[in-house]
């Protein structure tokens, strides 16, 4: 097909307003992206034309995402996850190995446009790894002979989804079920209770209920998820929203995926339930592009609830109960998690952080109150409505009721997810995978918390350590600047660039953590990357700049002995004085750091 044709036929559902399809922009570009392999001039100049902006608007919202290009990327799309756990199970080898055999270099399209091999951040397979996708499906666990098969198939110019089933194998792995998950829980709440408990009762008793289980949100920031619904529900509007947020793009986290893959009604009749207690009409599920392989089975999902009359108009047949829900993908980009982003991403528009207050329970999808809530909230809201408050308060500790999916990777015996009630302590969970020799843990991805094996009292709960459910495992022969080093980098590359912290402090920062890792520090730099880590904790507009510094910051504090040893010129008084000849510049340029590059240790 032509761009035309591809255009015509994707945009436009007749009768959709001017609104919706302005805000359907990035889904109209995910899709030619997918058929065409990029987004070509002529389909940005139709696209602006039959959306009323203008090219460049359009073109802002393709250079933001990072799986939109204008470019051609060529027939076979690669990119290698790039997760510190992938790295560690030898990713980097292997796309040097498939570079060589397809004659490509990194990140260029071949000459023929017959492939282009590159990386991308965290793809959530991180306990099956290395893995990679391609054209949007992922391939697990990769090894030298799957590679080697990867560069026939695509010099046999093989389409990508003929490729053998074996590939795209990917498991659950859910070696610990606890009270969402546990089979007891499923018999006891079959698709439907949570609407027929909402029917049989009434939106304010459910309102309570949630309320009183204390119910905290799984993504990460723990707010009260009765809170949220309340504030949205006493909002005066004509609509109301329900966004689910499956963009789990926080490295080393893939809960969400399993609950995606083989708990989706779950989620959906949760998101439903919540529905019909703020009175929204419609909802959306944001998932990570890196996901879309998933997308298919739930859209089957949602055609099934239809059919059920759990979608739909009349929901049961209660006049007036009207819910659907559409899935808006997102296209690569880490920000787009955080709720405002999401917003404007599912918008059609750049995912900038917006300002605030107002808050999307207020102020969300097109300036309407909008319950934006992780999946696995979802999830334990729709419980919670069958089997009531106290069931959920008889898990966890009194701050933090409930259980919390972990995504365990990295250096363990028995990686994959793992339900525990809140209150855990991390001996017991690296007992329970397998872990032997560790050297230190990262709870809560990138953003998170690093500990060493010292300091494994600690509990997962709100009040002690809280994650979105990232836990990754490193053993004593791992480096653990490296890991940081990856981790700093996915921050910088991650930043939207909206505020100056983040975005020149997450560079700077970069910069300094590449010199500790080459052994060039001086305790000089040290200082400098805690003044940055501070001003960019205290002053960044979003959660993505204020936690950026957080890997490299534990590792100062956590292992001081590692950075000493690291620190180049400690103690060590030149013969030549650098300081005198660099004077008259200094003077010049008003800079006050003598001694920067020799400071010695106290
Ligand atoms: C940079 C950044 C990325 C985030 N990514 C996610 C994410 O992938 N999934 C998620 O549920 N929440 C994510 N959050 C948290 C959301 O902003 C928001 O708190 C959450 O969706 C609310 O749902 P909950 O209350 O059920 O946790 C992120 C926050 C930040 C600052
Ligand atoms: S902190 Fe970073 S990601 Fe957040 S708004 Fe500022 S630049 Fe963007």
């Amino acid at each position: 097909m032509s761009p035309d044709e591809v255009v015509r036929t994707i945009i436009a559902p007749v009768g959709a307003t001017h609104q919706a399809q302005r805000a359907n922009l990035l889904q109209y570009l995910c899709q030619i992206q997918h058929q065409l392999n990029c987004i070509p001039a002529a389909a940005i100049n139709q696209l602006a034309g039959a959306l009323h902006i203008s090219a460049a608007e359009v073109r802002g919202v393709i250079e933001f995402y990072a799986f939109l290009h204008e470019q051609p990327r060529g027939q076979y799309d690669i990119l290698f996850s790039d997760n510190i756990t992938d790295q560690m199970l030898g990713s980097r080898k292997l796309l040097a190995q498939l570079c060589k055999r397809l004659d490509t270099e990194p990140g260029i399209p071949r000459e023929d446009l017959r492939v282009t091999i590159d990386t991308t951040s965290c793809t959530g397979i991180c306990e099956q790894g290395p893995a990679l996708l391609v054209n949007g499906l992922v391939v697990s666990r990769l090894d030298n002979s799957r590679i080697e098969q990867i560069a026939d198939l695509i010099e046999s110019e093989v389409d990508a989804t003929e490729w053998p089933q074996a590939f795209f194998l990917v498991e659950d792995n859910i070696h610990r079920r606890d009270q969402l998950l546990s089979k007891q829980t499923a018999d006891l709440t079959p698709d439907g209770s949570a609407l027929r408990a909402l029917l049989q009762h009434d939106a304010t008793t459910l309102l309570e209920t949630i309320e009183a289980s204390g119910l905290q949100g799984r993504g990460g920031a723990g707010f009260s998820a009765g809170k949220k619904w309340r504030r949205s529900k006493q909002t005066e509007a004509d609509c109301r929203y329900v966004v689910c947020n499956a963009d789990e793009g926080e490295p080393g986290t893939f809960k969400d995926r399993v609950l995606l893959n083989s708990y989706a009604d779950s989620m959906f009749e949760g998101m439903t339930l919540c529905a019909g207690i703020i009175h929204a009409q419609h909802g959306y599920l944001y998932l990570r592009g890196e996901y879309r392989y998933l997308l298919e089975s739930l859209q089957q999902v949602l055609q099934r609830r239809r059919d059920n009359k759990l979608l739909g108009r009349n929901i049961l047949g209660k006049q007036g109960f009207d819910f659907d829900i559409d899935i808006h993908l997102g296209a690569g980009a880490y920000i787009c998690g955080e709720e405002s982003s999401l917003i404007e991403s599912l918008e059609g528009k750049r995912g900038i952080p917006r300002k605030r207050p107002p808050f999307p329970a207020t102020d969300g999808y097109l300036h309407k109150p909008t319950v934006i809530n992780n999946v696995e909230t979802f999830m334990a809201a729709a419980k919670i409505a069958v089997l009531g408050a106290d069931w959920f308060r008889s898990s966890g500790t009194a701050d933090s009721p409930g259980t919390k999916l972990l995504s365990i990777s990295g250096d363990c015996k028995r990686p994959g997810t793992y339900e525990y009630p809140f209150g855990v302590t991390i001996r017991q969970i690296l007992d329970d995978c397998g872990a032997e020799n560790t050297q230190a843990v990262q709870i809560a991805g990138a953003a998170g918390t690093t500990l060493p094996i010292t300091e494994t009292d600690h509990c997962i709960a709100f009040e002690d350590i809280a994650t979105a459910g990232s836990f990754m495992v490193f053993n004593n022969d791992r480096d653990l600047f490296q890991i940081v080093q990856n981790f700093t980098h996915f921050f910088a590359h991650e930043s939207c660039g909206l505020c100056t912290p983040c975005r020149v402090g997450g560079e700077l920062l970069k910069d300094l953590v590449d010199k500790l890792v080459n052994g060039h520090a001086t305790r000089h730099d040290i200082g400098e990357i805690e003044t940055i880590g501070a001003l960019m904790q205290t002053a960044s507009h979003c959660g993505l700049g204020s936690t950026a510094p957080n890997p490299i910051l534990d590792l100062l504090k956590h292992f001081p002995q590692l950075v000493e040893k690291k620190l180049a010129h400690s103690n060590y008084e030149p013969a030549f004085d650098l300081d005198a000849a660099l004077q008259e510049s200094r003077d010049i340029t008003g800079r006050d750091d003598a001694g920067a590059h020799i400071e010695s240790l106290p």
